[in-house]
């Protein structure tokens, strides 16, 4: 519709804003550097086993993963894909069919969907993104995760966003943001709010699913991710003090 087409031209001709920042050491360190510790805790709660994890050692431990039942029908748990220092982390709900046997999540038909809204943010799978899911192992038949299946996974995904420090997270869906944020409430009523994480930025959105099945609402998904980008944006260029 032709909101959406303007959108879309509006958002194409805007510049990309990225200030000079070297995601390398600087070659003098200015200060001596701090001794290295382990990343803070994501809530108020006491630490976990899992706080303390790296990259390969969280991989390993959400492979053998045995924690809730969706461990016994589950071909592999799919961990997340995509950079390991991303601006943006989408988040979705849980592997599909196609995600417990490829080990990747959204390479489904809304994994399709997900990489268009990706490419109309001009990034990709892998390029300042990481996606993951709120849950690491497929429910059966493709079920939406319990409560306490979320909450089993929970350390994983608070260990990931530790790891990643995205500057903005996306939730794809309602599980998604009943996993993050413990909030109930209509995905609708939720929309073109921000929310917070750790500090972190966190917007909301449909689940591409749920867009698959209600094309009509693709053009909320597209200004809620202009939301985003202006959030992200927000954050890469802080307001100077004068
Ligand atoms: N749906 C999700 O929420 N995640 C996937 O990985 C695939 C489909």
């Amino acid at each position: 519709s032709a909101p959406v087409v303007e959108a879309r031209a509006e958002a194409m001709a805007e510049p990309e804003v990225r200030p000079p920042v070297s995601r390398q050491a600087p070659a003098i360190a200015p200060e001596p550097a701090p001794a290295a510790r382990p990343a803070p805790a994501m809530t108020l709660r006491p630490m976990t086993p899992v706080d303390n994890l790296n990259w390969p050692e969280l991989a390993k431990q959400v492979a053998e993963c045995r924690a809730c039942p969706l461990c016994e029908e589950r071909k592999q748990a799919v961990l997340g894909v995509g950079d390991l220092d991303p601006d943006w982390l989408f988040i979705g709900e849980g592997p599909g069919a196609e995600e417990d046997v490829k080990g990747e999540p959204f390479v489904g038909q809304a994994g399709k969907l997900l990489d268009a809204m990706l490419a109309s943010l001009d990034i990709a799978r892998g390029n300042r993104v990481y996606i993951a899911n709120a849950v690491k192992c497929r429910p059966p038949g493709n079920r939406t995760p319990e409560s306490a299946e979320m909450a089993s996974c929970r350390p994983y995904l608070e260990r990931q966003i530790a790891l990643l420090k995205p500057k903005v997270i996306v939730l794809l869906g309602k599980a998604a943001v009943h996993a993050l944020l413990h909030d109930d409430k209509s995905l609708a009523s939720l929309r073109g709010k921000r929310f917070e994480f750790a500090g972190i930025p966190v917007v909301v959105t449909y689940h591409p699913a749920y867009l698959l099945r209600n094309l009509p609402d693709k053009a909320k998904a597209w200004e809620d991710l202009l939301f985003a980008r202006r959030t992200l944006r927000e954050q890469m260029t802080p307001e100077l003090p004068f």
